[in-house]
């Protein structure tokens, strides 16, 4: 079974853009909390978070994203609970999000995004923020539009927490691995 040390080497082949890179660690950073919380395989969790994404720079489109890559990652020996949960991440698809680690995924990756915004438009970035503060723009229409408010507050529901806890816990993940995110 690939190593998490395979898995980032595969993710800088496929991924160039420094802003793709960055939410693949938001994500990653999210789901290794997650993980801890919930009890599950921390390693795999975070691979789940990292690859996500994998194909998204070369295969955008949704016949193409994320099946082209889960592809590669079959391939590879990535194991199975893996690829379901990147699978599930693409609502499009209709492959259920069964597992916790599929559940989370989906909760947190729009999610990871939104705060990152977030954190870029505040002087001192992740650092003091709350889910008070998330929550408020969040009702901003206009600020990060494509980020699904939607999709949030469903991945919320399929996990099981309310909307302050998700939030809390994507800002405690993405804080500890804040340098790696350009956001120390
Ligand atoms: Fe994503």
């Amino acid at each position: 079974m690939p190593t998490y040390a395979d898995a980032l080497a595969l993710f800088h082949v496929w991924t160039e853009t420094d802003s793709l890179r960055r939410h693949g660690y938001a994500v990653e950073a999210s789901m290794a909390e997650m993980a801890r919380l919930r009890g599950g395989d921390v390693e795999a969790w975070r691979m789940a978070g990292l690859l996500h994404d994998l194909d998204y720079e070369k295969h955008p489109s949704l016949d193409e994203h994320p099946t082209v890559g889960v592809a590669e990652l079959a391939r590879l020996g990535y194991p199975e609970d893996v690829r379901t949960a990147i699978l599930g991440h693409a609502p499009y698809l209709g492959v259920p999000r069964e597992t916790d680690m599929a559940k989370a995924l989906f909760a947190v990756d729009e999610l990871s995004g939104f705060v990152t915004a977030v954190a870029f438009v505040r002087p001192d970035k992740l650092d003091g923020m709350t889910p008070r503060s998330v929550k408020k723009k969040l009702k901003d229409k206009r600020f990060a539009a494509a980020v699904s408010r939607e999709d949030i507050r469903q991945g919320a529901d399929e996990l099981g927490i309310g909307l302050d806890e998700l939030i809390q816990i994507v800002i405690d993940g993405m804080a500890r691995e804040a340098s790696r995110l350009d956001l120390a």
